[in-house]
């Protein structure tokens, strides 16, 4: 089988999983693509053959489109991904699920009244090669229990104004699923701490500091910094019982001269977490062919993930620690 996607967004990340799904992922083709920006839409479709739609809902009910993948801005997810329950068609949405914990709510009800799970949250670090390495470490019982999780996430830079709040809610909302992922389990709690602010910081406290509790009791400290200048820089050290797993930057290539040695940090997210992205819809499409459309991250995880986000960001408007109080989890999602 074939899978027919349409993409609705194509802008720097709609415009790359469309390339992907017309290129590079097997059984997959790009039928159809929407942005706003039509003049995008078309530039998208041009490399493609796909069709260019002027209606977004159109696009989801067309009989040719098995799959609807959603990259347009955040608050628009929800309705699209509603539409496309509605269809009956599995759905592949950027993170977030909804920027509003409602709105995730929402998409849980539709969901569970469709009875069938048709919607997968791009939470790419569950595809990467080293996240994937990580959790088969730890599975494999060879290191015993986690303990400690250090993370960090740093960018280049962000404009000036960047709001504070989308360090969280835009930054360690993937160190918040991956947390989640490799530990299996739940978070309990958050603190959110403010160091010094960076020079280059114009108008956002940057960096932050998150401390979150796992429900078990492990505690993991997320470093966001978004104007570290050097580049785009993810870690992860997971230390436990008996041992430490370290996700270090992946940079094959070390070039040794004048009595330095030098690994290339890539300038942003793309190059970085690009086989990602590539194994996250090359999963999704032969999921859809293989009748099993929802195996990545769930709705649940999205509304999870805006939830702990949320919270946080009250945590740090407080300077509290806050307590997650997550809803029971629905029986479609366990
Ligand atoms: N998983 C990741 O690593 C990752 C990284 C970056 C962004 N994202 C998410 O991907 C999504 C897109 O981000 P981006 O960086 O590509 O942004 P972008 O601004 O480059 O692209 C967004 C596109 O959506 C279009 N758009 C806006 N409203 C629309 C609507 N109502 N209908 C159709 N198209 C509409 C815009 O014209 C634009 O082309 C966001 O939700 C963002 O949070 C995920």
């Amino acid at each position: 089988m074939t899978v027919r996607t349409g993409v609705i967004g194509v802008g720097v990340m709609g415009a790359e999983h469309a390339r992907l799904l017309s290129e590079a992922i097997s059984q997959s083709e790009l039928e159809a693509v929407f942005d706003v920006d039509s003049a995008r839409a078309a530039a998208v479709a041009a490399n493609s053959g796909a069709r260019v739609f002027d209606d977004p809902m159109v696009l989801i009910k067309d009989d040719r489109v098995d799959a609807v993948l959603i990259a347009s801005s955040d608050q628009t997810h929800e309705d699209f991904v509603l539409a496309a329950i509605a269809a009956g068609k599995p759905v592949l949405c950027e993170k977030p699920l909804a920027p509003t914990v409602e709105g995730c709510t929402r998409i849980m009800r539709a969901e569970a009244e469709a009875g069938t799970r048709l919607v997968s949250v791009g939470f790419m670090r569950r595809h990467d090669p080293g996240y994937v390495e990580m959790k088969r470490a730890l599975e494999s019982d060879q290191l015993g229990r986690p303990l400690l999780v250090h993370c960090t996430h740093r960018n280049a830079s962000v404009a000036p104004g960047h709001p504070t709040s989308m360090l969280i809610s835009g930054s360690a909302v993937h160190e918040i699923d991956i947390v989640r992922w490799l530990l299996d389990e739940e978070l309990a709690a958050v603190t959110v701490y403010t160091p010094r602010s960076a020079a280059a910081a114009v108008g956002t406290q940057d960096p932050l500091m998150l401390i979150l509790e796992s429900v078990s009791g492990v505690l993991i400290d997320v470093e966001v910094f978004v104007n570290a200048a050097y580049g785009y820089d993810v870690r992860c050290e997971l230390v436990a019982d008996r041992g430490t797993i370290l996700l270090d930057s992946p940079a094959a290539t070390v070039i040794r001269s004048s009595g330095s040695a030098a690994r290339t940090v890539p300038a942003d997210w793309r190059p970085r977490f690009a086989e990602a992205y590539r194994r996250e819809l090359q999963d999704w499409v032969f999921g859809i062919a293989a009748g099993d459309p929802a195996r990545s991250a769930s709705s649940w995880d999205g509304y999870v993930a805006t939830e702990v986000a949320q919270v946080s960001i009250r945590a740090l408007e407080t300077g509290q620690r806050q307590e997650f109080s997550l809803m029971e989890k629905p029986s479609l999602y366990r």
